[in-house]
């Protein structure tokens, strides 16, 4: 089917939340601008929690939510949800970009395809390293639930480097202020990654959230932990293997962690550790745009 040329999406199919979800977002690169969505069976809760997930996603807006008393004699049976889809409909990789307010560094599809994967896991901890201007990390700050611990780890570019200013925005309180208003907290150090003094207080910070967790749970596994970490800073071999090793050890089984610049390229030496990576066993995923690209690509591990 061409993109963008479905004028009507009536979704009536396996009504888990997951699947729900999924059905919605599989069809976003087929829909016409304005498109009139219908989302059945939304008396239950979980049809009703996806279709108002994705709707909540893209800011939708709702035509109708008819909920109906009795699925035997209504003619809408067990309730239904029509809403629009976006007028200015691009491919949908590029609805969020589109509305991050500093540069991105990333490919749309793949960063969209990575994100997929960052909402279903719901993290609650988060750590980036590399965010420059902070085009990653708002997505993780907007993506992640309600009171989400996230980390970043940053070094400036020289003063003499025109990306500087932008930068020192984020580091001086622009990334802080994104946190609060979606309503995560924002740890950032400002440093190398491979500093020891940086890998301990990130420790620190992990260990606190997880004895807050613990006492809320009344468990007592009080382990420093992540549930995802994306590495874009140091693109040398030496560099991102420490990375890789020492904050990579903090990802809980069922975590992820997402290299950045997995292609081979005169300026990223991730594309060699990458290669070790998929050798040694690990369950792992590559997001490319297109087979012949000249660098970027995103390669996740399932940790
Ligand atoms: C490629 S940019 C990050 C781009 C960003 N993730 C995005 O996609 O919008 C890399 C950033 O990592 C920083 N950096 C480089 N080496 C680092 C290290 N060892 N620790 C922390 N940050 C580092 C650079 O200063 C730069 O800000």
């Amino acid at each position: 089917m061409p993109a963008q040329s479905l004028g009507v999406y009536f979704y009536d199919g396996q009504h888990s939340d997951e699947a729900q979800y999924l059905g919605l977002r599989l069809a976003e690169p087929f829909l016409a601008p304005g498109a009139i969505v219908v989302v059945d069976d939304t008396n239950w809760p979980a049809p009703r929690r996806a279709a108002e997930r994705w709707i909540r996603d893209h800011d939708l807006a709702v035509v109708e939510d008819i909920r109906t008393d009795d699925f035997r004699t209504s003619p809408f049976w067990n309730g239904l949800i029509v809403c629009r889809w976006k007028e200015d409909n691009r491919d949908s990789s590029m609805i969020t970009a589109d509305q991050c307010p500093v540069p991105l560094l990333q490919y749309p599809r793949e960063f969209a395809a990575l994100l997929d994967l960052y909402r279903a896991l719901e993290p609650r901890t988060v750590l980036e390293i590399g965010s420059l201007f902070g085009g990653t990390l708002w997505h993780w700050l907007r993506l992640a639930p309600q009171a989400a611990l996230i980390l970043n780890i940053d070094t400036l570019v020289s003063i003499q480097d025109p990306r500087y200013a932008p930068q020192k925005a984020g580091h001086d309180g622009l990334w802080a202020k994104w946190a609060s208003g979606f309503g995560v907290t924002l740890k950032t150090f400002g440093g190398y990654s491979n500093d020891p003094a940086i890998l301990a207080k990130v420790r620190v910070a992990l260990t606190e959230r997880s004895r807050v967790d613990c006492s809320r749970r009344g468990s007592d596994n009080m382990q420093p932990c992540l549930d995802f970490l994306f590495l874009d800073g140091d693109h040398s071999y030496q560099a991102v293997k420490f990375d890789y090793i020492h904050y990579g050890s903090l990802v809980r089984p069922g975590g992820l962690i997402a290299l950045h610049d997995i292609l081979d390229r005169p300026t990223s030496q991730v594309a060699r550790l990458w290669r070790e990576i998929v050798q040694s066993g690990a369950k792992t995923r590559e997001f490319i745009e297109s087979p012949d690209q000249p660098e970027m690509g995103i390669g996740v591990v399932f940790v």
